[in-house]
């Protein structure tokens, strides 16, 4: 397709509220604190923080080069900057890796939207204790229909959208939800840490308790860097791709980033101080915001409403994740494969949900798919999350620095982000970050996992 008909955001705050929608998510609000909580907490939280900083922001501004020079999905991208060798592999690894999470992701969300039916219904409003708040996550999770149904919702919603294109669909949403979001965040935050208790749940997130430290939670927190920021698969470098030309790419690109990770503090903010007020267990595994967090409704004046406008807004959270998962699919078999797009979203999102159905399944409906099922200690839906959302994230992270920094070259992508006059500060920083640091820091994580066998 011609890059003037793809469309693009209808301006610069466009494109960092899309972005920004792409990034805060599931990832934030369910994935963040469950790996948190499963990697010791404090210590996970500051080698989060820190894989953020030097190779989150560094990988982010290498996709968006790539995206706004050659205005093409990942694959086309890497084909238009090295036609004739074997680069383009790595846009396929994105689009395939977009497809492997959105298999699971969807599964989450649906969730969302189970319990946004129960908090307008009313189911939400009857819960006042933990072991209540345990029973409603396993009707949800467990019944094989609704698990495979509420994904189904999802995906659909997600297709609706994403067949809209770009400045049609997935911008307007953003726009008006976001801050809503944000907003009643900050509200949950509060009402938790005041609870009874709560302030153990603070300590917990942010003083590192440095015999926690070992490979599996260095690997998770790296991955958790990647997925929250959705980078590692080409999603940043379709969304700069739609990036308008005189407009500041890099600096958009770090709002994001510190939207995105305010968000997960926050989200943090909330479960800790939740958990520790109830007593429960940290690692409560996949369940785990969904179990804590209702908990927290019934302490709250008008609880019934806040709970429901929460499922709602997390809901609309994750389709703005889900949708830029989608669209780097379907944006490649637009542009590659001449596909229509409605075509394109119908038939991959059809695709995508029989993908998801084992992970569905996996949370109780099929014991053999759960833990300690055929896959050893990981339910499928873990060892998806694990192997899509930190693996294959971080093989492509290293793959687009070698990129950017070594092939295509760093003069080039600071031309990119650079464009419509925006001088980059530390730009030198940045060469380095991406030549070097990122690639092999990577990578030595990587071999260290495989070597030792701790996958997790
Ligand atoms: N960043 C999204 C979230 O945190 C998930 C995602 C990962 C989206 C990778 C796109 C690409 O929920």
């Amino acid at each position: 397709m011609a890059s003037s008909d793809r469309g693009q955001w209808s301006s610069r705050f466009g494109f960092i509220l899309a972005a920004a929608g792409s990034a805060i998510g599931l990832g934030n609000i369910w994935r963040f604190p469950y790996s948190a909580g499963e990697g010791g907490g404090g210590i996970f939280v500051l080698l989060y923080l820190f894989f953020v900083i030097a190779i989150g922001i560094p990988v982010q501004f290498a996709e968006l080069s790539v995206g706004r020079t050659t205005k093409r999905n990942p694959v086309g991208a890497f084909k238009a900057l090295a036609p004739k060798s074997l680069w383009p592999i790595v846009g396929g690894l994105g689009v395939l890796t977009g497809f492997g999470i959105l298999a699971f992701y969807s599964v989450i969300a649906g969730w969302t939207v189970g319990y946004l039916y129960q908090g307008i219904s009313g189911g939400l409003a009857s819960i006042t204790t933990g072991e209540q708040s345990v029973d409603l996550f396993t009707q949800i999770t467990t019944d094989p229909l609704i698990a495979i149904g509420l994904t189904a919702v999802f995906l659909v919603l997600t297709v609706l959208v994403v067949r809209g294109g770009v400045s049609g669909g997935i911008e307007r949403i953003a726009k008006v939800l976001m801050p809503v979001l944000f907003a009643l965040l900050v509200v949950l935050a509060i009402t938790a840490m005041t609870l009874p208790g709560g302030m153990d749940g603070v300590a917990y997130l942010f003083a590192p308790d440095f015999s926690e430290l070992s490979l599996p939670v260095v690997m998770s927190a790296l991955g958790q860097a990647l997925f929250s920021l959705s980078l590692g698969m080409g999603a940043m470098i379709t969304y700069g791709s739609y990036f308008p030309d005189d407009a500041n790419l890099w600096q958009s690109g770090v709002l994001v980033g510190i939207c995105d990770t305010v968000i997960a503090i926050l989200a943090g903010l909330i479960i800790f101080p939740a958990l520790f007020s109830q007593g429960m267990d940290p690692q409560g595994g996949p369940g785990l915001v969904f179990v804590t967090l209702p908990t927290i409704f019934s302490a709250m004046p008008a609880g019934q409403i806040v709970g429901t406008a929460f499922y709602f807004l997390l809901a609309i959270a994750a389709l703005t994740s889900t949708i830029s998962l989608l669209e780097v699919v379907v944006c490649y078999f637009v542009d590659e494969r001449g596909w229509s797009r409605t075509m394109a979203a119908w038939v991959l999102g059809g695709v995508c949900l029989v993908l998801a159905v084992p992970s569905a399944l996996s949370q109780g409906a099929v014991p053999a798919l759960g833990a300690n099922g055929i896959f050893g200690a990981w339910d499928f839906l873990t060892l998806n999350n694990n192997i899509w959302g930190n693996y294959s994230l971080s093989i492509g992270a290293i793959m687009i620095c070698l990129f950017v920094g070594w092939k295509w070259g760093i003069p080039k992508a600071m031309e990119a982000l650079e464009l419509g006059n925006h001088p980059m500060p530390a730009t030198s920083l940045w060469g380095f970050l991406v030549k070097f640091v990122c690639p092999i820091a990577v990578f030595i994580v990587l071999v260290f996992i495989i070597v030792s066998g701790q996958y997790f």
